[in-house]
């Protein structure tokens, strides 16, 4: 199968062959996917984090949980957010899972805490909320802290949600017993669309976890399908997701000059897990999977093992867990499970 844009590609006519010319088109990517759909990632500026409060009784005391504020300094002001944190109470180093979310309360439907304590991995959680909302207004929160320019690739709120994840990273990462190589993010729909732009930019991630990210997330759009979310539709639903370049796709879909294949590469050489549910028309479960065999190419430039999955589209609860890009398509609707939970933490091991 033929997949456009051509991944392998320079803007000059270059073929890639290399590590190092794949280096190269990864940059090239970021400034396109910048461009056309998700804006100018904002720029880091300094960061302080505080445990504010601490509880030794999480999972049933087999964690701390540790309540953080994240202050990130503008010059006269500072822009703080909150963070929790569980951390298990085992030895050494641990690996990190970074997760934002829907809900205030990490205690949700979405997030088994304690199972995820079990398997000995620390849980950073983030609200999403708590970084500016969720809506075109970009007075608030950490929005108002980016003035709109016109430029047309002024970022969008997936593209602020991202920032304020990699500024808990620069906190988080200085703690002493974080496993550097096995940090991951974690974000389920337009949160997975946000994590996969967050770590196609932050080379810290080692692990992406995209769940039901679908259109503008992981799905590719060369091979949509009836009833999957289209160009068209989102850019008009949800214009404030993205920078004002994106607008004008919406009526001319057809002349983007990137898929979401190309966003999937910018995460190479990192692992990445693309995960969707078999009851989820809407992000196109079959396109996710095609994504991934799209992406393969830029793993296998930089020498490691690309998709490993079949081409066929999967049936219920089948996938492919090898390989530096991996997917899976669980049993479902759209939702953020355990037994999604299970397959990332199987795959980050
Ligand atoms: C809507 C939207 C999707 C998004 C989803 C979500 O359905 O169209 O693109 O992924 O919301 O975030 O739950």
């Amino acid at each position: 199968m033929r997949f456009e844009p051509d991944l392998l590609r320079m803007n000059d006519g270059t073929a890639v062959k290399t590590a190092a010319q794949m280096e190269q088109r990864r940059q090239e990517l970021l400034a396109l996917l910048e461009e056309h759909a998700y804006g100018a990632f904002p720029a880091a500026v300094p960061v302080r984090g505080t445990i504010v409060n601490e509880s030794a009784r999480a999972c049933s005391g087999d964690a701390r949980l540790c309540d953080i504020e994240i202050a990130c300094d503008f010059g006269k002001e500072s822009f703080v957010f909150p963070v929790k944190l569980f951390l298990p109470n085992t030895n050494g180093k641990k690996p990190l899972l970074v997760l934002i979310n829907f809900s205030k309360d990490p205690y949700c439907e979405y997030v088994p805490v304690e199972e995820i304590v079990d398997n000995g991995f620390a849980l950073a959680y983030l609200y999403y909320g708590d970084i500016t909302v969720d809506d075109g207004d970009f007075s608030k929160g950490a929005a108002r802290f980016f003035p709109r320019t016109g430029s047309g690739r002024d970022p969008g709120k997936i593209g602020i949600w991202a920032w304020g994840v990699s500024r808990a990273v620069d906190y988080l990462e200085t703690l002493e017993w974080v496993d550097e190589k096995r940090l991951a993010l974690i974000g389920h729909s337009r949160l997975g669309k946000t994590a996969l732009w967050c770590a196609a930019n932050d080379m810290r991630f080692q692990y992406v976890c995209s769940n039901d990210s679908g259109c503008m997330g992981a799905a590719y759009r060369g091979t949509w399908h009836a009833g999957g979310e289209t160009v068209s539709s989102i850019a008009r639903v949800f214009p404030y997701w993205f920078c004002e370049n994106f607008q004008k796709y919406k009526e001319a879909p057809g002349t983007a000059p990137f898929d979401q294949h190309l966003l999937l590469a910018c995460i190479a050489p990192r692992k990445l897990l693309v995960n969707s549910a078999a009851l989820d028309a809407w992000a196109d479960p079959v396109s996710e999977q095609y994504a991934c065999v799209g992406a393969s190419p830029a793993w296998e430039a930089y020498g490691k093992r690309g998709y490993l999955g079949s081409e066929k589209p999967y049936g219920t609860d089948e996938g492919c867990l090898q390989g530096d890009i991996a997917y899976y398509k669980r049993r479902g609707v759209h939702f953020l499970g355990r037994r999604d939970w299970l397959n990332f933490m199987a795959f980050i091991g």
